[in-house]
């Protein structure tokens, strides 16, 4: 029986990288999972290959930083599964490396739109559900530049030291209410977004850049992150752990 058998997920970001990885893996353990993301079109293609697999999963164009959207995402999970027992409000956004007196103030919204807002966001519209039934589990992709700034991303590490905050304290608010909230940190991961924090486009020497900065070596997977994200979303594996930062990254921030 899979670890998450009857337990229903919603995965923001679900549609690539490491929210493609984290409901491959809730599939596979028997999840229930709707992909929630703003490239609906992407969503669908990840919600067939799950179907494909023999897995349950189902996709609604979302953009998390509209409180709307974040409404109807929770009503959606309830009335396609009738449950709703695990967010992973992983949706963000990557930011090209420059110096801080180089970014806009569009940009800087942007950043603390999706990154943040978004986040407060899919928390805001999860945890009445989560109050009412008396049990619900959160994780939240922060990042390891939550941990360990870098220069020339100091807006985009503000949004995930942020985000990093926000998990932690609301896991002390929430853990009366038998609701737990972890963060994950990842180092530099092997998706789309690497490109961004590349300044615009994946080379092999950027990608080799990236990895020389990695005790072990190696550029963090999508499936990495499944199995942490797996790790903290089971009761029988996690159920005494809230509030934690847990690093998948090759050992960066060590
Ligand atoms: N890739 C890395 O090196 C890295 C490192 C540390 C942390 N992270 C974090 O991991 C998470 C996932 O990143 P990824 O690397 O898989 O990136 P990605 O670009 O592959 O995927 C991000 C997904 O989020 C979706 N998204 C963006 N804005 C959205 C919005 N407003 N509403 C709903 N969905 C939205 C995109 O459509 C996309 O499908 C992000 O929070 C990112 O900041 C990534």
């Amino acid at each position: 029986m899979g670890r998450l058998q009857g337990k229903a997920a919603i995965v923001t970001g679900g549609a690539s990288g490491f929210g493609a990885g984290i409901v491959d893996v809730f599939a596979r353990e028997g999840a229930s999972i709707l992909i929630a993301d703003l490239n609906g079109g992407a969503a669908e293609a990840q919600a067939g290959a799950v179907g494909a697999a023999g897995g349950k999963a189902s996709a609604l164009a979302v953009d998390v930083t509209r409180w709307a959207d974040n409404d109807a995402m929770v009503a959606e999970c309830l009335s396609r599964f009738g449950r709703f027992d695990i967010l992973v409000a992983n949706a963000g956004l990557g930011q090209r490396p420059c110096a801080l007196e180089d970014m806009t103030d569009e940009a800087y919204d942007r950043q603390f739109d999706v990154n943040v807002r978004g986040v407060f966001y899919n928390c805001k519209a999860a945890i009445p559900h989560f109050r009412s039934r008396g049990s619900g589990n959160i994780v939240v992709t922060a990042s390891g530049i939550a941990l360990r700034p870098r220069p020339n991303l100091v807006v985009y590490g503000a949004t995930k030291g942020a985000v990093l905050n926000l998990a932690k304290g609301l896991a002390v608010e929430l853990a009366g209410e038998g609701i737990r909230v972890n963060a994950l940190c990842p180092g530099p991961g092997d998706t789309p977004m690497l490109a961004e924090f590349m300044g615009g486009t994946d080379t092999p020497e950027g990608r080799e850049a990236f990895r020389a900065n990695l005790p072990l070596g190696k550029l963090i997977r999508p499936e990495d992150m499944g199995e942490a994200a797996l790790f903290l979303a089971d009761d029988a594996a996690s159920s005494r752990l809230t509030g934690i930062a847990l690093p998948v990254d090759s050992g960066r921030t060590v």
